[in-house]
């Protein structure tokens, strides 16, 4: 395999066997990293993410005046305290990473300074309003670029209230299920006189919930209401990220759709706000078992066992989506490998995303000769095609290249997947490890570009 190679080329059909560790959540390390920046005291997390993404966030706090360096194979975060941070000296770029911009906001909220966010050409196409509504309701000012559909997007300039006043307190129902519109006024409501609210219409993964609590904030949860009350002492602590389920389940889809396979990843999260995707798998009929169950820093984990399965195709919809939120690329692939018509709906966020991921599976799997259609707010795959490889392209999407990688294991012939560098933001690594795995290893990297190794 070549360093720094761009397209990824995968021969089937293989077979995978054996373990593999997938890297810490991506979602609970950046609330780590921010956490850690903001509570008193230091924070050593074990496990964080090694994806650009969350180094995205890494660099947004240092550029604001934390210390935040690697030690072995922890990292130290020293906080500042609710107010320590410093004006940054120039704009922070988020890179591809939604979670880093719009979590950054909600704390950016509450600060005496002002400060701009941007990121590349994906995220600065995402919708920004969700959060700026909110955000500005409870004072802070928010300009960004005003599309003519009414949509606010990246590069944002965050302004708080002069000479560090405190936010109003608000209490936001949010237009959608999302854990990230959730934490950016949960954040910017540790700056508000009071108690903030905020109450959504599906459950988002709560990690924020959890880990605020954990620091020693006060957070009530009544149903699909959560609410935190302003000016807490955080307190540093240590942090165990669980390994990601959502890189996992690039593994587990793998061993279930190939031959003879089977795989074991250890340590896992298995935070009930994000197992959608193995009860999806499960309801197809997959061979997944949930086995040492344990729990650290408040978020419960298991080892995770796939084998070769017959899957049928199920219907996907409600709060279902919400709980698989990250999982819809690979779990098209799983419904093309299974017997009859997958129907997703109720998934119109999946368009939100690092790319339009129903736009993106449908075409991607077409050219592999799947049949599937694209409705507005979810897709049909047909299953049980034969798959042929094809020239496929990650749409700029990490998801959709490690789906497409999986896609070429089960596949006769090679695929290719330009643009796999995306790979990087949230898994650098994977193609080793799935190389590691594989039986015949038929994988590579090359080209000029990219960010995997
Ligand atoms: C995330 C929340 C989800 C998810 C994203 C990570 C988070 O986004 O898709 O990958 O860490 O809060 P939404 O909150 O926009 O649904």
């Amino acid at each position: 395999m070549k360093e720094g190679a761009d397209r990824l080329h995968v021969l089937g059909p293989a077979t995978v066997r054996g373990e593999v560790e997938v890297p810490g959540d991506k979602s609970i390390s950046h609330r780590a990293i921010l956490l850690g920046a903001l509570a008193e005291g230091e924070t050593v997390i074990t496990n964080l993410s090694p994806g650009e993404d969350n180094a995205r966030t890494t660099e947004a706090l240092r550029a604001m005046g934390v210390g935040i360096a690697r030690r072995g194979a922890e990292v130290v975060v020293q906080g500042v305290g609710l107010r320590g941070l410093k004006p940054p000296p120039g704009p922070m770029d988020c890179g591809n990473s939604g979670t880093a911009m719009r979590l950054l906001a909600g704390v950016l909220a509450g600060q005496p300074f002002s400060a701009t966010l941007t990121g590349d050409a994906y995220l600065r196409r995402r919708p920004m309003k969700r959060i700026v509504d909110p955000l500005t309701r409870m004072g802070a000012r928010i300009d960004g670029e005003r599309g003519d559909d009414g949509e606010i997007r990246a590069p944002l300039l965050i302004s708080g209230r002069p000479g560090g006043e405190a936010l109003d307190a608000i209490d936001a129902t949010s237009p959608v299920a999302s854990a990230q519109v959730k934490s950016a006024v949960l954040l910017a409501g540790l700056y508000a006189t009071g108690r903030t609210s905020v109450t959504e219409p599906g459950p988002s993964r709560d990690h924020t919930e959890r880990m605020l609590r954990a620091f020693g904030a006060e957070v009530r949860v009544e149903g699909r209401r959560v609410t935190v009350t302003g000016g807490p002492r955080l307190q540093a602590r240590p942090i165990e990220v669980p390994g990601d389920l959502s890189a996992a389940a690039f593994f587990l889809v793998a061993a279930l759709v190939t031959e003879e396979s089977e795989i074991r990843v250890p340590r896992v999260g298995i935070n009930p706000t994000r197992t959608g995707i193995l009860d999806i798998l499960r309801a197809m009929g997959a061979d997944i078992q949930v086995i040492d169950q344990g729990e650290v820093g408040g978020e419960p984990i298991a080892d995770l066992v796939a084998r070769t399965s017959r899957l049928t195709a199920v219907d996907v919809g409600g709060d279902l989506v919400v709980r698989a939120i990250d999982e819809f690329p690979i779990l098209a692939l799983a419904a093309a490998r299974a017997r009859g018509t997958t129907r997703i709906r109720d998934a119109a966020e999946l368009r939100t995303k690092e790319t339009d991921r129903i736009a993106a599976m449908v075409e991607e799997l077409g050219k592999l000769g799947v049949r599937a259609r694209a409705l507005p707010e979810g897709m049909d795959i047909e299953g049980g095609a034969p798959l042929e490889g094809a020239q496929c392209h990650s749409h700029g999407d990490h998801r959709v290249a490690m789906s497409l990688a999986v896609a070429g294991l089960a596949a006769k012939g090679e695929t290719v997947i330009e643009g796999a560098g995306m790979i990087a933001t949230s898994f650098p690594g994977f193609v080793g490890k799935l190389e590691q795995v594989m039986v015949p290893r038929k994988i590579s990297m090359r080209g000029s570009g990219g960010r995997d190794d």
